[in-house]
């Protein structure tokens, strides 16, 4: 998958505002500050075209990206960020909980998880909660520069083989740096191969934006068929 273009879409607080287009989306999401929007940059080779910040917390709300005008990156506010309000926090988790439900033209979740961490709980409940909710997803290590090639092996082999104690099949996943580019080409090589896949297949929207409390869970089965 080569990225010819990639251009900022729009920023949408709830699913009413997205884009209503019938393109894939692949939507990133993890702890905050672990790397969402660097890593989106780093894909796109695109410095600057998700805000990244030192500081946690800096993505707010569903921020849809445009690639080669075939397929959009979505880059979602991160999840448990303690120093948030408890009001800030479960706004953020709605709106996340609504757009991965509900969204029909997402067809795969990636879960970016520090390389340095072991398994946190925050990380596998939300992980746990994606497998009942049957949304795809993938895992994504992030900031691999951070540690030796073999400590960060070692660390994410260990991090997966920890899902087996309940998960049966075990997703794919993928090391990676912002820093150094490493895993840029496994990534998009994924996503490549997710949309030739789908490639034959249309997705049918509703004529109207679908409004908020106008839709029924039953309709998120058919995502992605
Ligand atoms: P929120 O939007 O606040 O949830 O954060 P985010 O997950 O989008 O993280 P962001 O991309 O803004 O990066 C957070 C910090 O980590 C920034 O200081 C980045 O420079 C740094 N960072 C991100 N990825 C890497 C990486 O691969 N290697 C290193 N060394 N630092 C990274
Ligand atoms: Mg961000």
């Amino acid at each position: 998958m080569i990225i010819k273009n990639s251009e900022f879409s729009i920023s949408s607080p709830t699913i009413a505002k997205c884009p209503n287009d019938t393109k894939n989306e692949y939507a990133f999401i993890g702890r905050s500050n672990v790397g969402k929007s660097s890593l989106i940059n780093m894909l796109c080779n695109h410095k600057g075209l998700a805000k990244t910040s030192a500081k946690p917390g800096k993505t707010l709300l569903i921020n849809h990206f445009i690639i080669n005008k075939e397929w959009y990156i979505v880059d979602l506010p991160g999840y448990g960020y303690a120093k948030n309000s408890k009001t800030v926090r479960n706004k953020l988790e709605q709106m996340i909980a609504q757009y991965l439900l509900q969204r029909k033209q997402l067809v795969n979740v990636f879960v970016l998880i520090d390389i340095r961490h072991e398994q946190q709980k925050i990380d596998r409940e939300f992980i746990d909660w994606l497998g009942k909710s049957n949304i795809p997803f993938s895992i994504v290590f992030t900031k691999a520069d951070k540690l030796s090639v073999g400590k960060a092996k070692a660390n994410a082999a260990a991090w997966m083989k920890k899902l087996e104690d309940t998960w049966e099949e075990i997703p794919p996943y993928f090391v990676t740096s912002s820093e150094s580019k490493l895993g840029r080409e496994e990534v998009l090589d994924y996503i490549g191969r997710i949309n030739a896949e789908l490639a034959g297949e249309t997705l049918t929207l509703p004529e109207e934006p679908i409004e908020e409390e106008a839709q029924e869970p039953a309709e998120t089965d058919e995502k992605a068929e």
